[in-house]
């Protein structure tokens, strides 16, 4: 097979530590592929005003595989300031890179899979009887719409008039009639039948695939009647389609208390743009947190795979890096199952779950230690020293 090529996008902060960090694991893992670097992030808006540009589109145009590291973003004003100062007040604002990818590219579909680890001391236990606890085994995979919802950036503080002219309109604005523009901020939520009909349609190819048992549509179809009532008549209509799959409702509220009592009981789950988000943290939350928290971004031609963490700049200088490395590593197996390689994927699957089962080898986060230079004096390993654990286990 021809060589693959990847586009590597480390960004900002500990992104630039994971990736290199993941990199090694797969060529140790015998993955053959040339890795093209790409920039993004907030050097980028500094130096150019723009943190994704153009010329990483284009690589990703031509190699259509990327792997992202983590950004860093800071709110409207600090980003404003931090421009190169020849730059300033010429129109340009700041947005974050990675939302610009999933529009640029329509990547819809985003997968967080949240498996717990046997051995992992993070893993979720609950209490039995007074004494004695147990560890439900937790394996879902949240879909989360990625594109549309309240994330598109359709918003306004002091809508200009014709917009609430628009929404005038409805007669519950009546409410607002009295407010000044000026007072007002909206933010839309805006969801379309096709993009429904293909988060729920990928969500249950997967699944079949995978062998789940139950697809849940987790929205707040009782108040958010219209978009979430859309993505429950994407449930519904997909449902059909696959009668030995359970299709199964939860409100997103009730949903995240549900997840803490009886996380086992879920497969997959489904949910647009905010409640995607929220709930694939709750899921994330009871397999190791963010040290462990992979994600796919998937569009019909091109695909991004990035940990759910951010750039943790608070750890970005420290040298060692005491981060975990497990969260890009195991997005870089979905990478490899997304391109076919299911062999290589299985095989560094296995061997972070050797590693973390031995429990000879754990970075601060697993040792629910504060993080900080210190950790490592008190038994935490650095992020190479599990990167290589990982690799002394690929055997
Ligand atoms: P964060 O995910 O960067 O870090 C939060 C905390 O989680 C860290 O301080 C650390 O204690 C822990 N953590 C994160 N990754 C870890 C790892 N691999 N191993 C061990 N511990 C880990 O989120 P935060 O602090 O809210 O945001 C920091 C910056 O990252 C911000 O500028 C934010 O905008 C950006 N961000 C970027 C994302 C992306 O690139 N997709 C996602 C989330 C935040
Ligand atoms: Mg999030």
């Amino acid at each position: 097979m021809a060589k693959r090529t990847i586009v590597s996008m480390p960004g900002d902060g500990i992104g630039k530590v994971v990736l290199p960090e993941t990199i090694r694991v797969l060529e140790a893992a015998g993955f053959e592929a040339d890795y093209v670097h790409a920039d993004i992030g907030w050097d980028f808006w500094i130096k150019e005003g723009n943190a994704l540009p153009q010329r990483t589109i284009d690589l990703l145009e031509e190699h259509k595989i990327g792997l992202f590291g983590a950004i860093t973003s800071k709110p409207k004003d600090q980003a404003a300031e931090e421009l190169d100062p020849r730059l300033r007040d010429k129109g340009f604002v700041y947005s974050s890179p990675i939302v610009g990818l999933r529009q640029h590219f329509n990547l819809d579909i985003s997968i967080r899979p949240c498996r717990s680890f046997p051995g992992n001391p993070l893993n979720f236990i609950r209490r039995k009887g007074d004494s004695d606890f147990e560890e439900p085994k937790v394996d879902a995979a949240i879909f989360r719409q990625n594109t549309e919802g309240l994330y598109v950036g359709i918003e306004w503080t002091n809508p200009p008039e014709h917009v609430r002219t628009a929404l005038d309109t409805h007669p519950k604005m009546q409410k607002f009639s009295h407010i000044k523009s000026e007072d007002i901020a909206i933010s839309t939520r805006i969801f379309s039948r096709q993009a429904c009909e293909r988060i729920v349609g990928e969500a249950f190819r997967y699944a079949k695939k995978f062998g789940y048992k139950s697809v849940t549509i987790c929205e707040k179809p009782n108040v958010i009647r219209e978009t979430s009532g859309m993505m429950r008549d994407a449930g519904k209509k997909i449902a059909a389609e696959f009668p030995d799959i359970a299709l199964w409702e939860t409100n997103i509220d009730a949903q995240m208390m549900w997840l803490t009592k009886n996380p086992e009981d879920y497969g997959v789950v489904v949910s647009g743009n905010m409640f995607g988000d929220i709930v694939s943290d709750g899921f994330a939350g009871l397999v190791g947190g963010l040290g462990f928290a992979c994600s796919a971004n998937i569009g019909k031609e091109v695909a991004v795979f990035e940990p759910t963490h951010g750039s943790a700049p608070k750890y970005e200088k420290l040298d060692p890096s005491i981060v975990n490395p497990i969260a890009m590593v195991m997005t870089a197996c979905m990478m490899l199952d997304h391109i076919g390689e299911t062999d290589i994927s299985a095989k560094i699957s296995k061997a972070v779950a050797d590693v973390v089962v031995e429990g000879k080898v754990r970075t601060y986060d697993m040792m629910r230690m504060p993080g900080g230079p210190k950790a490592i004096e008190q038994g935490a390993a650095t992020t190479q020293q599990m990167t290589d654990a990982i690799i002394a286990k690929l055997g």
